[in-house]
């Protein structure tokens, strides 16, 4: 699909594995959130401006590229956003984090907002939402709405797995968001859970499962 890009790398899909086994544990989980979230992160700065600058190394003088892009805010959506926050930071460490707390309701299966704090200068920020799990799409879509109505027009989605019907929903409110995601599943269930997936993200990575 336009616009979304699937992170095909044997090294993520291999950790992707071990997320899925109901038999992977807490601390497992976590630590793998935290991993696939740090070669996410390297890859949407795939697209990120550089500019030339003038170096002086040891030998020589020498055009180097940098970095240009302006402030950067992590947005994940809580709970399950906060196991990939430190994935991002490690790889964009002077960013912002900007908390949306985001729950599903259990029978509509629509967004609650509980959360948010957003300065206004966000609006002048790169935002990447960062939510491990996108399934009817409609928490992520809930929080651009959020970003949009700060006046942020440069939003990114990052996912690790994603369900085409979300995908679908989100392209097709806001074409111009990227979304970056490991892996897109089959299908949703009734219950709105992403099959085969990897069950509650928030619960797994907390310890919260009944
Ligand atoms: C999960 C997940 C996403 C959302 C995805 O959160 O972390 O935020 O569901 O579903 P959607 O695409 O259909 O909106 P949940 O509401 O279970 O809250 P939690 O993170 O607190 O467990
Ligand atoms: N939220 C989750 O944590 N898992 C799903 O499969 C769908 C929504």
């Amino acid at each position: 699909m336009e616009n979304t890009f699937v992170i095909d790398n044997p090294m993520i899909t291999d950790r992707l594995t071990v997320l899925r086994m109901k038999k992977t544990g807490t601390r497992k989980f976590r630590e793998i959130v935290k991993e696939i979230a740090t070669f996410l992160a390297y890859e949407v700065a795939r697209e990120f401006p550089m500019r030339e600058i003038t170096i002086e190394t040891p030998l020589c003088k020498s055009k180097q590229k940098k970095l240009d892009v302006g402030e950067i805010s992590i947005v994940p959506i809580l709970r399950a956003g906060v196991g990939m926050i430190e994935g991002f930071t490690t790889v964009y460490p002077d960013t912002r984090i900007i908390n949306v707390g985001v729950q599903r309701d259990p029978v509509t299966h629509k967004p609650v907002e509980y959360y948010h704090k957003m300065p206004a200068s966000i609006k002048n920020s790169k935002c990447i939402i960062i939510d491990p799990m996108l399934a009817t799409g409609g928490s992520i879509a809930y929080t651009i709405e959020l970003l949009k109505n700060e006046g942020c027009e440069d939003i990114v989605v990052v996912a690790i797995l994603a369900a085409p019907e979300g995908l679908q929903a989100i392209h097709k409110q806001y074409p111009k968001v990227p979304i970056y995601c490991a892996a897109v599943d089959d299908h949703l269930n009734e219950d709105k859970y992403i099959i085969p997936g990897l069950g509650d993200a928030g619960d797994r990575i907390f310890g919260t499962e009944e």
